[in-house]
């Protein structure tokens, strides 16, 4: 059964003006796609044909299939970690938050320094290790802490293709809307917390 690409979980003008709806119609519906129809002709007819998407990228070794399993992965867990709508960490992570960086303000200038930072194309990931003990980091191209025995929280896509044609090479705009406006720390607790379980 081939993958599918996800629906964004929003109305694709949901995140104006900071990422426009003509964004999301290349990034979703072009790149993301992209990424998802490449990865089911590689895996058809192979022992991969049926296995869940985190399941390929982990099997998958470096290379065209890796890039594409991880960045069909990547970019659904991209479109989970913005919402239009204003949130803050669960109790435990807001914890977690304050004894790795010492308030919820450094933890997020961390995570837009990271972003605005990162050399070439990529992503800023916010993370726990199994222990719970949070992080920032970034990763190149189709790279993901999946791969480095980490567990993602929230992530920010600073390829340009994320950002372009709404702040054409002004990645730092971009970066610093998301940590403004769009972080979703609803599903970021929620995440944590399948981690602590
Ligand atoms: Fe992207």
């Amino acid at each position: 059964m081939a993958l599918t690409l996800p629906a964004l979980p929003y109305a694709p003008d949901a995140l104006e003006p900071h990422i426009s709806a003509h964004t999301l119609s290349f990034h979703h519906g072009k790149h993301h796609n992209a990424y998802v129809t490449n990865l089911n002709k590689m895996i058809d007819g192979t022992p991969l044909a049926d296995a869940p998407l985190d399941e390929i990228v982990k099997a998958a070794t470096p290379g065209p299939m890796f890039n594409n399993a991880a960045q069909a992965w990547n970019h659904t867990f991209y479109w989970e970690s913005m919402s239009p709508e204003a949130s803050t960490p669960s109790a435990p992570l807001a914890a977690a938050i304050d004894a790795a960086f010492g308030s919820l303000e450094a933890a997020v200038k961390a995570l837009s320094d990271a972003a605005v930072g990162h050399f070439g194309s990529g992503w800023a990931w916010l993370v726990a290790d199994s222990a719970g003990v949070v992080s920032v980091m970034s990763t190149h191209d189709a790279d993901l802490p999946l791969a480095h025995g980490l567990h993602a929280l929230l992530v920010i896509d600073v390829w340009e293709h994320a950002y372009y044609l709404d702040h054409q090479n002004l990645r730092a705009a971009y970066v610093t809307a998301i940590c403004e406006s769009l972080l979703n720390w609803n599903r970021a607790s929620e995440r944590y917390a399948a981690v602590a379980a």
